[in-house]
């Protein structure tokens, strides 16, 4: 049986009683599952895990995502690494609010990512509960964007002069990035976004990925996303979570957007992560303890 230990945060919580270095059998891949849905960022601490054994499990939760502008590692299409070398100088990897690849036509549902190398401090990753901040909404507010379309794009990151374009190669960057043209493309989404699995509303936007909002004007959308990105990153909607190495990490990328945090220079990080696509519906979303 699994133990579950809330973080006491607005999300997030530890799972004990589990050896994800083992195939798992269809009841604890279901009571992962159902702490995944009600806590959105589940954490298995002291798992010694080969790169097999995340794609194993992985694949237990859902099928694979897709994953653009990071090449994979050798021999794994579907595992990157996310790396920062002792010395490295490039602006930090991912420290903006966002939820992973929610310029997708179908975004990844979660992410797994688990921490080979975690430095002795900093290095946190922030994730923000995206129900709680709709919740939270004025309803002058949530009436006003019920049925608005935000829309997603790559181009602030992975376009050639994005944050990880042209200039960044020359400043070193340790991650196997690949910018490209085609993250200029756009992609709607709703803004409020119905979990498929839990039936909740969760705001669905990110300064990251969200670059307007559908048929209205730039300023008045600029205005009101600022508003919303402000909001859903309150204090009172984030959990901080503190990695050690041999520590596995799954989050819900429907309800949640999240951010790295640096603090750890002269030390090296590194991380493997896998994203995981939607699954088909199943029956009765086994949404209770
Ligand atoms: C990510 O957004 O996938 C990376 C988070 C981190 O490095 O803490």
């Amino acid at each position: 049986m699994i133990r579950i230990q809330p973080s006491g945060a607005a999300c997030g919580a530890s799972l004990y009683g589990v050896d994800l270095s083992q195939p798992l059998d269809a009841d604890t891949v279901a009571q992962i599952r159902v702490a995944w849905l009600a806590y959105s960022v589940v954490a298995f601490p002291d798992q010694a895990m080969s790169i097999e054994d995340l794609e194993r499990f992985t694949l237990a939760i859902g099928p694979r995502g897709e994953d653009p502008f990071i090449a994979p590692i050798p021999g794994h299409a579907h595992v990157v690494e996310i790396k920062r070398e002792p010395d490295e100088q490039a602006p930090l990897f991912a420290e903006g609010w966002h939820s992973d690849w929610s310029f997708l036509p179908t975004p990844p549902a979660g992410t797994a990512l688990y921490g080979s190398i975690i430095p002795p401090v900093g290095g946190d990753t922030l994730f923000a509960n995206q129900y709680a901040a709709w919740d939270a909404l004025p309803t002058a507010m949530k009436s006003h964007l019920q049925n608005a379309m935000g829309i997603h794009s790559a181009r602030r990151g992975y376009a050639p002069n994005g944050t990880y374009g042209e200039k960044d190669r020359a400043r070193g960057r340790s991650m196997a990035i690949r910018y490209s043209d085609t993250a200029m493309k756009t992609r709607l989404h709703p803004i409020a976004r119905v979990h498929p699995e839990t039936g909740r509303t969760a705001l669905f936007v990110s300064p990251g990925y969200t670059i307007g909002i559908e048929g209205m004007p730039d300023d008045e959308a600029t205005d009101v996303l600022n508003e919303l990105y402000a909001h859903q990153a309150r204090e009172a909607f984030v959990y901080r979570h503190v990695w050690q190495a041999g520590m596995l990490l799954l989050w819900d990328n429907r309800c949640l957007v999240h951010r790295a945090t640096g603090g750890y220079e002269g030390h090296r990080r590194l991380l493997h992560r896998i994203t995981i696509s939607e699954r088909a519906p199943v029956a009765s979303a086994q949404l209770t303890h």
